[in-house]
């Protein structure tokens, strides 16, 4: 029986030899990784591959199921508790959320009336920068001084799973303060902090303050845990489908259980895109063809980039919005450098629909149009450039929604973080770590003055340009 249930469908053909002609990719090398994936699937199921102590997001779809009592609870205290709400966190511990918020939300809605948000709060999210005219900017929303209102209060989620991220810690101290300043001795009651279940400076302050605190699971690592409590929590605060997001999740596993190129979608996904980084595609382009997306590239993007560029490997995630990006990056791909794959997230339904209204003068000569919806000639414009990558031999990959809705959401995101992994696997590298961010972070607590960092600040010496010396 075929089920009615939205699916995520993957369309690889547009990428073919066969369709765009020599540069194009070849299905039965494809198909001839069959071994390799069986290989990878081995070791995801026994969980023997590298990085194996992060493989835990595998079963969050489960796993989380026993804990939305407490995020509930959690959410419910923070919504109570403020009409402005702000997650604090970065890389892992912020795009997963704010996909959830783009994705499900309405695109306006920290501007609706609270009625219109069903008395949720408006949702900020800082800690991603040490930018202080952002910050002071963000500020400038929240209440001063006391006593306030629930009704004209705020409250914090500090997610960070090692407690010790600078660009997070540095935004919480302040608006903690703010918190301590506004709500004097009852200021904890406005905190969540979601970070490791046992250790860190922030699990430290946050038994010393007494927050309420969810767990980011230890074998989950930060771009992976969007379906634990990193993204559930802030998806419960702003009123989304947290229950769909998992269920649409557990869907994908199910049909992950399968090593079979031709049944499962995330193995067929990490194949063609291993083979395209074979062909020469070192460029991935994911474009989001509907603004509810825009923000799930960008967690594509970190998941990609963190995930595989390794070792002097790995393809260059890039991420793109579209129509926008076609007059921009549009040149370029039909016509530059031939190393770009592009993969686009189309979803087939969007409602309600707006039609293109008639004008009897027909002012602006778009009679043609009228009647014609947004969505379809947002559908017209990817048929029309996917025809016209196609006429220059450059290769598109579709992934296709039925709609963007938490149960999709849950798939896509399911399905994007095993095809990650498999390919990391099919390439040889552990997608689980990530060396090369911890590099920046030295040199720039030596640089900061960090106590224990003394001996490579030594080392260091003066950096930077001598703007008398510079043209
Ligand atoms: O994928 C990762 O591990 C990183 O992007 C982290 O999520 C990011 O560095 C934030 O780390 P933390 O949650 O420890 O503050």
């Amino acid at each position: 029986m075929v089920s009615a249930a939205p699916r995520v469908r993957i369309d690889v053909s547009d990428a073919m030899a066969a369709r765009i002609g020599p540069r194009g990719l070849d299905a039965a090398a494809i198909m001839a990784l069959q071994p390799q994936i069986d290989a990878v699937h081995a070791q995801l199921t026994d969980l023997t591959g590298a990085g194996r102590d992060f493989l835990g997001f595998l079963d969050l779809p489960v796993r989380m199921l026993a804990q939305l009592p407490a995020i509930r609870a959690a959410a419910d205290q923070l919504i109570a508790a403020g009409d402005t709400h702000v997650v604090l966190g970065i890389g892992g511990s912020y795009l997963g959320a704010k996909t959830l918020f783009n994705a499900l939300t309405h695109p306006y809605h920290n501007q609706l009336p609270a009625e219109r948000r069903g008395w949720l709060p408006k949702i900020y999210f800082a800690g991603t920068d040490l930018d202080s005219r952002e910050l002071n900017g963000l500020l400038d929303l929240l209440p001063a001084r006391g006593p306030v209102l629930p009704t004209s209060g705020f409250t914090v989620n500090v997610v960070s799973k090692s407690g010790t991220t600078l660009e997070t810690a540095v935004a919480f101290r302040i608006l903690w303060k703010r918190l301590k300043t506004v709500y004097g001795d009852l200021a904890a009651k406005q905190v969540v902090a979601t970070t490791d279940p046992d250790g860190g400076a922030l699990r430290q302050m946050a038994q010393r303050e007494n927050f309420t605190t969810l767990p980011v699971p230890p074998d989950v690592g930060g771009r992976y845990s969007v379906l634990s409590a990193v993204g559930l929590l802030p998806a419960a605060v702003f009123g989304a489908d947290v229950a769909g997001l998992l269920a649409g999740a557990a869907d994908m596993a199910e049909r992950c259980r399968t090593a079979d190129l031709n049944e499962n979608p995330a193995y067929r996904y990490a194949a063609t895109m291993f083979h395209a980084q074979q062909r020469g595609y070192h460029i991935r382009y994911l474009a989001a063809w509907a603004k509810g997306l825009e923000t799930l590239v960008h967690w594509h993007d970190q998941l990609c980039a963190e995930s595989l560029g390794k070792d002097g490997r790995g393809p260059v995630p890039i991420a793109g919005m579209v129509t926008r990006d076609l007059h921009a990056r549009g040149q370029q791909i039909q016509d530059g450098s031939h190393d770009t794959l592009v993969v686009n997230l189309v979803v087939n339904r969007t409602e309600p629909e707006i039609a293109m209204p008639d004008d009897p003068g027909d002012p602006d000569g778009l009679n043609y149009l009228a009647g014609q919806t947004l969505g379809h000639m947002q559908r017209q414009a990817w048929l029309g450039t996917t025809y016209a990558y196609c006429q220059a031999g450059r290769p598109s990959v579709h992934i296709v929604l039925d709609d963007v809705s938490a149960y999709s959401l849950g798939q896509l995101i399911y399905m994007l973080e095993v095809a990650t992994v498999a390919e990391g696997y099919l390439m040889g590298i552990n997608p689980l770590d990530q060396p090369g961010v911890e590099a920046y972070k030295r040199s720039m607590f030596a640089l900061l003055d960090r106590p224990d960092m003394a001996g490579l600040r030594a080392k260091m010496g003066q950096l930077g340009p001598d703007l008398e010396q510079v043209v």
